[in-house]
């Protein structure tokens, strides 16, 4: 299947990543079947959607009218049977391998055969979640980072038995929705963004553990430092910047001692220690009690700053 032969797409599970990415997709013009088996997370998601093309209208992304356009194309439904007609299928289901396979068998009944099935799994791989199909050569992981309608990454994943023209045409699809795909060369857990996270997060738990500093102190220094040039370059860019005209491999052979005594120094923890969780949390709140009003005391208070600040920077990268 080629990118002109998708006209209609689906999104199965209406969560968090299920109703983003169908904002996405009804904003850049498919219509889209939206369906979940929980008839109250659907009508969340209807009135999630309608929030999310509502803000991109205040900042002046959309008029009413294309807002009012992009919630016609979408269908939401507990009836599988509605993807009958479909030509891409992103699933948002339970990070879980046997609900993901269970999905997947489900839709191999009443999709078209040839319709491409794309995992938003944010780790699992692609080639178990489609052990059991028949038609495993029409899957692929694809990664969206949260919320996908206004963050560009998606990480795609071939498994075992995927066709490289499927690949070739999510891929397709991604750039045409506005996305950033990066291809991985092999599948592999946790793709790479989330690889990333999970080891910078494995030290934010040991200096915190070792009381080195505070839940919010980790946030401080990863915002007003590393993070402000994150949304600019990545990390390997700005490394070659600050090895100054002899670029990365100045630095690195520079800092190979230095690092060397960190590395050694730094977590290696194979698993959440427990009680951490509820630490975080109580940190977190913390930290959201001390921000300054204007950038916001409440989740929902944070996530609209985030919003407003994201547009503001997808701008700048000409991404909206
Ligand atoms: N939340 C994130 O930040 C994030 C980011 C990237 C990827 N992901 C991945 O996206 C997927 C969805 O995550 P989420 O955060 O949106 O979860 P969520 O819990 O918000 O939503 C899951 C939805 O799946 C529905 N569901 C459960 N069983 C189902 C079934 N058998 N058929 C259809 N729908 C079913 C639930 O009713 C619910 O609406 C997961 O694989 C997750 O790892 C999440």
């Amino acid at each position: 299947m080629s990118i002109s032969g998708i006209k209609k797409v689906a999104c199965i599970g209406a969560g968090t990543i299920g109703s983003s990415w169908a904002t996405n997709s009804c904003m850049k013009g498919y219509p889209v079947v939206l369906y979940d088996i929980s008839e109250p997370m659907l009508e969340k998601a209807k009135k999630n959607i309608k929030d999310n093309l509502d803000f991109l209208s205040e900042c002046g992304v959309f008029n009413k009218e294309e807002v009012q356009a992009a919630l016609d194309r979408v269908t939401l439904t507990t009836d599988m049977k509605a993807l009958g007609d479909v030509q891409f299928i992103q699933e948002n289901g339970p990070e879980n391998y046997e609900i993901k396979q269970g999905i997947l068998a489900q839709v191999d009944k009443v999709a078209p055969r040839d319709a491409i099935y794309a995992s938003s799994t944010s780790g699992l791989l692609i080639s178990e979640i489609s052990k059991y199909s028949e038609y495993a050569d029409r899957c692929v992981g694809a990664h969206p980072y949260n919320p996908p309608h206004l963050i560009p990454l998606v990480e795609l994943a071939k498994g075992e038995k995927t066709k490289d023209e499927v690949l070739e045409t999510a891929c397709e699809l991604y750039k045409a929705i506005g996305k950033e795909p990066v291809i991985l060369k092999k599948e592999i857990l946790g793709f790479i963004a989330n690889r990333l996270q999970a080891a910078l997060y494995r030290e934010v738990i040991e200096i915190v553990n070792r009381g080195v500093c505070t839940v919010e102190d980790v946030d401080k220094a990863c915002l007003f430092g590393p993070g402000l040039r994150y949304g600019i370059l990545g990390p390997n860019l700005i490394w070659h910047l600050g090895g100054g005209e002899g670029g990365l491999k100045h630095l690195l052979d520079f800092i190979r001692p230095t690092i060397g005594l960190w590395y050694n120094d730094m977590s290696d923890a194979k698993d959440l220690p427990d009680g951490w969780s509820d630490k975080a949390m109580a940190g977190v709140l913390e930290e959201m009690k001390n921000r300054d009003k204007e950038f916001g005391n409440t989740s929902a208070e944070v996530a609209r700053f985030r919003d407003q600040t994201l547009v503001e920077l997808l701008r700048i990268h000409k991404k909206l």
